[in-house]
């Protein structure tokens, strides 16, 4: 039973500002109580507060940006002695982890190492994995990258009903 979350992003261009947005209403529509911050402010967020955390952010280089890296071990830190060995499963905290990416290189592969990497960082604490958003989205500084990488033209992605998709997926799993 999911009352509290809250979604933390960070985004330089808008894309996962978009995304974490379609995210925080699927959750108001469904009456949970949700806080909704940027990386850059969520330094006192504790986590434990909530049963569902929902982190997204960009891939860089196939990594997150080093915003997201710096707060992701500064959160560590603060909550390392709740590490155990085997990690056991603690009931009601879930994690949704997002990206947005370009793949203009090798598509979505250049985003699952973020995902996969925001996720340890919970899963280590015993947080449930509730799901895994990989969203495609055009690359703004590059018409370039937005119109002749390996995803072809992306621009203008997310579109509305992306993210109406997404809004619907998350409801679906909560
Ligand atoms: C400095 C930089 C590096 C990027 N590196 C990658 C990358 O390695 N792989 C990829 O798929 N997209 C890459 N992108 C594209 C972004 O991941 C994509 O446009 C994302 O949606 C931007 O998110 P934002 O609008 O929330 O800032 C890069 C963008 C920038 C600006």
């Amino acid at each position: 039973m999911i009352d509290k979350a809250i979604v933390i992003y960070w985004s330089k261009t808008g894309n996962t500002e978009l995304v974490a947005e379609a995210i925080y209403e699927a959750l108001k529509e469904q009456n949970i109580d949700v806080d909704f911050k940027e990386v850059q402010e969520a330094d006192d967020v504790d986590y434990f507060d909530y049963e569902l955390v929902c982190i997204g952010c960009p891939s860089y280089q196939w990594s997150p940006p080093e915003e997201m890296d710096v707060f992701l071990k500064k959160k560590q830190e603060q909550f390392g002695d709740q590490i155990e060995l085997k990690s056991p499963k603690r009931p009601d905290k879930n994690v949704v982890v997002f990206c947005t990416y370009s793949g203009p290189h090798t598509g979505k592969n250049e985003a699952i190492p973020v995902v996969k990497y925001v996720g340890q960082f919970f899963e280590h604490l015993g947080f449930n994995i509730l799901n895994e958003i990989y969203v495609l989205s055009e690359h703004h500084g590059s018409k370039k990258v937005s119109t002749e990488g390996r995803m072809g033209d992306i621009r203008g992605l997310p579109r509305e009903e992306d993210l109406q998709k997404i809004k619907q997926r998350v409801k679906d799993k909560i």
